[in-house]
């Protein structure tokens, strides 16, 4: 059974990368009906931090070759090591279990939400594969990165997962929908901008919509 693992990680529940992420989610859903929707809100119920006990379980990992996802139980030998891996087990066989990862993700302060960067952190192994899935990344943004805008250098939200992605889960199969300056809405000075936030915001939920189909 094809599954699909979708994250949430907008503070807000009247949220655009929430919409965008609920498109992609409710075409596949349409195009996978005996698929499984698995869904996962960081901000609402957000993943604890890693302490300094899933910092042994990454060192031991890392000093014994461990690559193999299913050994890294080995790695725990003490009730403090024991508690850090009752926490990040059932993400990590969630992450897993899945053929789809949907992100969905705001941008904050030029980057993602702490909340997803603390998923991030309890999942993420020394070496670790995760070849054979797709990610796909539905974001929101205040402004414009788009290539060529004043402030494209400063996108560490999309490319921070791209490159996190096909760097540490050594997935290149990821794809991207950016619904731009949702700002505009609210901000008087990007008043302008309103009509190409409107296109931007459009294009991306048909985007999602048409991702989501042939997923
Ligand atoms: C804490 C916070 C930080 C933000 N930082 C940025 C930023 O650095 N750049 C930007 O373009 N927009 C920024 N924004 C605007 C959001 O990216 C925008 O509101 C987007 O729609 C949020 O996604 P959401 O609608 O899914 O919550 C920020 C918003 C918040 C609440």
């Amino acid at each position: 059974m094809t599954t699909l693992l979708h994250l949430d990680s907008s503070a807000r529940r009247a949220s655009v990368s929430r919409e965008v992420g609920d498109a992609f989610a409710d075409a596949w859903r349409r195009a996978n009906p005996s698929g499984r929707h698995v869904h996962r809100d960081l901000a609402a119920e957000p993943v604890p931090f890693i302490g300094e006990a899933w910092t042994e379980l990454c060192d031991y990992v890392l000093a014994n070759q461990i690559t193999d996802i299913g050994r890294y139980k080995e790695a725990v030998r003490t009730p403090a090591q024991a508690e850090a891996w009752a926490v990040l087990e059932p993400l990590l066989d969630e992450l897993v279990a899945a053929d789809v990862v949907l992100i969905a993700t705001p941008m904050y302060n030029f980057s993602v939400p702490a909340s997803l960067k603390a998923w991030i952190d309890q999942v993420t192994f020394p070496k670790m594969s995760l070849a054979g899935r797709r990610f796909v990344i539905a974001s929101a943004r205040g402004g414009s990165y788009v290539p060529g805008a004043p402030r494209e250098p400063y996108d560490h939200q999309e490319r921070f997962l791209r490159d996190f992605i096909a760097g540490h889960f050594g997935v290149e199969d990821v794809a991207a929908v950016a619904a731009e300056l949702v700002n505009s809405r609210l901000d008087p000075a990007l008043a302008g901008r309103r009509a190409a936030h409107e296109k931007s915001y459009a294009d991306a939920l048909a985007a999602a919509r048409e991702l989501g189909g042939r997923y």
